[in-house]
């Protein structure tokens, strides 16, 4: 496996804490890789030697981010990220800086770029939309800045998604005839159970409900009938609770579950503390190499 990059951008739900647990469980032999709930892109930016790569999203600000910052090369876009710093004096311990820069950027409708160093250093760096669409996250003072991390991040992070296609739709209306049998469809929606974080809702678009994933669930099983593989993460278990849609779709039909144990050393789920608050899960429609025993079911 190449190095694990991680998204410039902190981002709900993101995956890049699991994906030494993810990637492993994903078939070797892909050809055509969809990330159809991209958000930061950190899944689609580790996959390689599978093929064209897809990745959709329905918050157009992550997509207009993602398509901006893929061509650029990444020693320019730090000047220009530099610059934009520079430029509006950004201070991690003087909001107010941070205020005049979005001022300008709401008043002269800004480019992705300054989206994106907007979003840097933003309150737990949510990207976030008031009802008439302007940008009202607030500063992540002295948390949320352009960090040496960040910065090389970013370095690492924007070859690996310069020949990424994004899209900005609901997952319904991507085009899934890109795919033919060796492909592979990764769904990381939203979480229903238990996870408000989760369920941050890109501006224009109502919030994720049980039926979304009704309407997933059928997706991916028209996807199953056409012979293409797809792996869905989730959350099974939360504080007790099932989630049993989640759990009764699984059953009905045959398909695989893998836990997911961010915090522990091991994806086995015989070993994980059963009080542990929170049970992810990935549910797949093949048997992934090498896993032959350890699901949930
Ligand atoms: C859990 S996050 C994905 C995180 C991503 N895997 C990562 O590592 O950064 C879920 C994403 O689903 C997107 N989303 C919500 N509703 C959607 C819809 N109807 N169609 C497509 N994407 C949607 C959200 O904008 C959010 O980016």
């Amino acid at each position: 496996m190449n190095t694990l990059t991680h998204s410039p951008l902190a981002y709900a739900g993101s995956k890049h804490r699991a994906l030494r647990w993810l990637l492993p469980l994903f078939p070797r032999d892909i050809n055509g890789f969809v990330d159809l709930f991209c958000g930061a892109a950190n899944v689609v930016a580790n996959m390689a030697d599978c093929g064209p790569r897809y990745a959709n999203d329905a918050n157009p600000a992550m997509i207009d981010i993602w398509r901006t910052l893929q061509h650029y090369d990444p020693a320019g876009l730090e000047r220009e990220v530099d610059r934009l710093i520079a430029r509006w004096g950004l201070d991690s311990h003087d909001p107010a800086t941070f205020n005049r820069f979005r001022d300008h950027y709401n008043t002269c409708g800004g480019s992705p770029v300054e989206l994106f160093v907007l979003a840097v250093h933003s309150f737990n760096q949510q990207i976030r939309f008031n009802s008439a669409g302007a940008y009202n996250s607030s500063s992540g003072k002295a948390h949320h800045w352009f960090t040496p991390t960040v910065r090389e991040n970013l370095r690492a992070f924007i070859p690996r998604i310069r020949d990424v296609e994004f899209t900005c739709s609901d997952f319904t209306v991507f085009d899934f005839t890109r795919l033919n049998a060796d492909g592979f469809v990764y769904a990381d929606p939203p979480y229903t159970l238990g996870t408000a974080v989760y369920n941050d809702r890109p501006h224009g678009t109502t919030p994720w409900t049980v039926d979304d994933d009704r309407r997933l669930f059928t997706l991916l099983d028209e996807l199953g009938a056409h012979g293409i593989r797809f792996a869905l993460s989730n959350v099974m278990e939360h504080k007790g609770r099932i989630n049993e849609p989640l759990q009764e779709w699984v059953e009905s039909r045959g398909l695989l579950v893998y836990g997911i144990n961010i915090d522990y050393a091991s994806c086995n789920y015989q070993n994980r503390n059963r009080q542990h608050a929170t049970q992810e899960v990935l549910v797949t429609n093949y048997r992934p190499d090498g896993f032959s025993q350890d699901t949930l079911f």
